[in-house]
């Protein structure tokens, strides 16, 4: 029995039980069966849109219209398995983003995921918040997320319900630079601090939480805790689904994961202009040599995408390793892709992180636990020293009063008997002066008779000698 969960992760009005979305892998790697097994275990299910027609027959007659069919359909079967929460992941920069869109609203998709590009304009706000969806963009920076952020803000009067921060470890195409995916700055510990903060403040404006979900190598469940203290509210975890057996791809695909070795696993730079994190073989090395495998171009289904010098097309690579036809085309897969050991099914690789994230968790209380004895050691020991000094202080200075009052005790002794006598004296005195005093008043009267009379003789005897 599991006694520390993981906890929920609401966003906006949507509870998921796990807070675990399921990261859309396109092409075709995840659909309704991934989605929905993810999602009927408490997590959330994403279905990839990212040519998502290339299940269908007339993909290259019509891959607009194939798409959208695929859309609807992939949502309406993950529906049909599952009350959980499902969301759908869109590129903004498909040439399709705003009908796949719409279709995802119509069909009343719990989440759009939108990454590949900054989903700030032509978004139909209003109506996604009729239809009760929640959008959450991909980013890889705190300031990405501040532009989103600021955009909605003036454009709309509102703001997006959730933000994946997805780092340099992450599979598929990635949002850095090929030569700064190892820069200390970028990595996601870093970014999902970066992101939370810059959130904050529309938190407070829209008193509402926006929660964070981190993304790329995260790959145990002591990882979803690691990323849950440093502020995320959930994780997006994408390599792991892949070796399970609900995926959607074929189970070539899934093996060329458990067979691959940390050499395997290359950066590639892709047809649309963006580094890609993928498992090398022969086609991979053949592009990498200048072989040109460009067969056809359905419709130019990518914006940046440059078919004219691009050495294959990325979708039909990608349609085709999910297929399993692994000489055809490649695997994209997130940098802990060599970590895959067997394919299982949902539930038990869900089994597994809740058990890892207890265990961690119980480790953590734990770590915690020592950490705060060893502190309140270091505090105690600190106070006794502190305790022990004062007392010899306080010893000390009682000593040394103590030898003071016995070296001058007797001169202190005679000091206070000659005070005491002079004290006594200057008493006795001072009774004696104030009785003359008193003496002389009383007697002062006949005093001033006395010298008026010596005056009056005088002043006669004067007189007499004049006279004589
Ligand atoms: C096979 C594969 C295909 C992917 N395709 C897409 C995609 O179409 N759109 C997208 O936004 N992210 C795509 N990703 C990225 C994931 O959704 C996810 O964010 C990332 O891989 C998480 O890192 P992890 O694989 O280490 O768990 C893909 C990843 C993989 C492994």
């Amino acid at each position: 029995m599991i006694l520390f969960r993981m906890p929920r992760l609401s966003i906006g009005r949507r509870t998921a039980s796990l807070p675990i979305v399921q990261g859309g892998m396109g092409v075709g790697i995840s659909l309704s069966g991934l989605a929905a097994a993810v999602a009927g275990q408490g997590g959330i299910g994403v279905i990839a849109a990212n040519g998502i027609g290339m299940i269908e027959p007339d993909y290259f007659a019509d891959g607009r219209a194939a798409n959208i069919r695929a859309m609807r359909s992939e949502l309406r079967k993950a529906r049909a398995k599952t009350s959980g929460l499902i969301g759908v992941n869109i590129m903004v920069a498909a040439n399709d983003f705003q009908q796949l869109l719409d279709t995802c609203i119509e069909e009343k998709a719990d989440a759009l995921f939108m990454g590949a590009g900054l989903p700030i304009k032509n978004i139909p706000v209003d109506r996604i918040r009729a239809a009760g969806g929640l959008v959450i963009p991909i980013v890889s920076s705190g300031r990405a997320a501040e532009l989103i952020f600021k955009y909605w803000e003036k454009a709309y009067h509102d703001v997006p319900d959730a933000v994946v921060v997805e780092g340099p470890l992450a599979g598929g195409h990635l949002g850095f630079k090929a030569d700064r995916l190892e820069d200390a700055d970028q990595q996601l510990e870093v970014l999902v601090p970066q992101v939370v903060a810059a959130l904050a403040r529309y938190e407070e404006t829209f008193r509402k939480k926006i929660p964070v979900i981190a993304a790329g190598g995260i790959y145990t469940g002591e990882d979803i805790l690691r990323f849950l203290q440093l502020g995320a509210q959930g994780v997006q975890m994408a390599t792991r689904f892949v070796a399970t057996d609900e995926c959607d791809a074929d189970r070539r695909f899934k093996e060329a994961y458990v067979a691959c070795r940390p050499e395997d696993i290359a950066i590639i730079k892709s047809p649309v202009g963006l580094p890609g994190r993928a498992i090398r073989n022969r086609f991979l090395d053949n592009a990498a040599a200048g072989v040109r495998n460009v067969k056809r171009c359905a419709w130019r289904c990518l914006e940046q995408c440059d078919i004219q010098h691009a050495d294959y097309c990325i979708s039909i690579a990608l349609d085709n390793a999910r297929q399993g036809l692994l000489d055809q085309g490649f695997a994209f897969c997130g940098a802990n892709a060599h970590r895959v050991e067997k394919i299982v099914p949902v539930a038990e690789l869900l089994d597994g992180l809740k058990h890892e994230y207890e265990a961690a968790f119980i480790q953590s209380l734990v770590t915690l636990k020592d950490e705060t004895i060893h502190a309140l050691e270091n505090r105690f020991a600190r106070l006794r020293h502190d305790y022990v000094l004062a007392r010899r202080q306080l010893t000390a200075l009682c000593d040394g009063a103590g030898k003071a009052w016995e070296v001058r005790k007797d001169s202190l002794r005679e000091d206070y008997e000659r005070a005491r006598a002079m004290v006594e004296q200057l008493g006795r005195e001072g009774e004696t002066a104030l009785k003359k005093l008193h003496d002389l008043k009383e007697r002062f009267p006949e005093k001033v008779a006395e010298l008026q009379e010596i005056a009056r003789r005088f002043q006669a005897g004067i007189s007499e000698s004049r006279a004589g």
